[in-house]
């Protein structure tokens, strides 16, 4: 089982504490969140981000609004209610706050408090096994690659889908880390993810894990494609509707029609909690717009050690910032699961009882 080098986040008595995204790779620093505004706040504010976390943390927040603010129903449906509008695109957010509702709404008030605690911890800790699952099956297209040629295998990926996106291993990360443990040599190539920079949180796991990496811009992906010098491109995933189209960080539909013209197999890799059959394609998925202030500004470490903040644009400079795109389902040569690998269109044979 894999074990993550820094909990992404923990109950301590009745308080969530996480590991603040916003400061990595700079620092590394945890917050506690005591109150449903905080955690709200921290979901919308990608303190944690990448969709499993996204969906256990909402879980969580729950608890933590009916720890604060008795439990009746009014008190459940309005952490339901503010912790479904934070961000729009990971399913997962709505699969969890579901699985909460489905528990707490039957109990009488005084049950809910300690069924809410119980309930996210159980969203936790199935995440942290969905990922291991994910790891092995993913290992297997890794594997396969060096039956067929000695040398490392040179892996894609983008944004982080890695442990800081999950309870455990990651999704797309999660067969890397599952590589190594197997002995079998992994080079990954890591998009650096603008306008966030995701890419660098990924960087800064694999160094830590000692996996060798390059970290290129955004827009080299097409080249090293290209040139054949990738194997294979693994990404992780926001939602997947029905016809296995995929939503996933900006950026990744480019990266599909690049390693579909070079003829590079593009992977996704996702839990069940991902899936959304009540999408029936990729025109149904909503797509998330984050501000301007992302695409004009950005982060860095200043060189007395501070984390500052620089303009890239002049001020008022209109600038678009969709967080998410879609891969089309063709573009996209298999789905790894926690319950195997399938082809997109295939998905509702291996989750039949979702599919319904
Ligand atoms: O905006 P983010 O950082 O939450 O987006 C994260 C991604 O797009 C990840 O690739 C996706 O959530 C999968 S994480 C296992």
């Amino acid at each position: 089982m894999f074990v993550q080098p820094l909990p992404t986040l923990r109950r301590e008595a009745d308080t969530l504490v996480i590991l603040d995204q916003t400061l990595l790779p700079f620092r590394s620093a945890t917050v506690a969140l005591a109150t449903l505004d905080a955690a709200a706040d921290a979901i919308r504010h990608m303190q944690v981000r990448g969709a499993p976390l996204i969906g256990a943390t909402a879980a969580f927040g729950v608890a933590l609004a009916l720890a604060r603010g008795g439990a009746d129903d009014a008190v459940l449906e309005h952490a339901l209610a503010v912790l479904g509008a934070t961000r729009p695109t990971a399913v997962n957010l709505h699969w969890a706050l579901a699985r909460m509702a489905d528990v707490l709404r039957p109990l009488p008030a005084p049950a809910r408090r300690a069924a809410a605690w119980a309930e996210a911890e159980a969203i936790r800790t199935d995440d942290a096994a969905t990922c291991d699952a994910i790891g092995r099956h993913g290992l297997a297209l890794i594997a396969a690659i060096t039956a067929r040629r000695p040398g490392p295998v040179r892996l894609m990926t983008h944004c982080n889908a890695g442990w800081l996106a999950t309870c455990g291993a990651g999704t797309a990360l999660a067969p890397v880390y599952a590589a190594q443990a197997a002995g079998i040599a992994v080079e990954v190539v890591v998009s650096e993810t603008r306008p966030r920079n995701q890419g660098l949180l990924t960087a800064w796991e694999l160094r830590a894990a000692s996996v060798p990496h390059t970290l290129i811009a955004d827009n080299a992906a097409g080249l090293l494609l290209m040139r054949g010098e990738v194997d294979l491109v693994i990404t992780g995933a926001d939602r997947i509707a029905a016809n296995g189209d995929t939503a996933n960080k900006v950026g990744t539909y480019l990266k599909a029609l690049a390693a579909h013209a070079a003829g590079v197999p593009f992977y996704i890799a996702a839990p069940h909690s991902t899936l959304d059959f009540g999408c029936p394609d990729g025109r149904s998925i909503p797509i998330e717009d984050r501000g301007a202030d992302e695409v004009c500004r950005i982060r860095g470490l200043a060189d007395d050690a501070t984390i500052a903040e620089l303009s890239l644009a002049p001020p008022a400079t209109r600038a678009a910032n969709p967080a998410f795109d879609v891969t089309p389902a063709a573009l996209i040569a298999g789905i790894v699961t926690e319950r195997g690998i399938t082809a997109p269109g295939r998905l509702a044979a291996l989750y039949p009882e979702q599919a319904r």
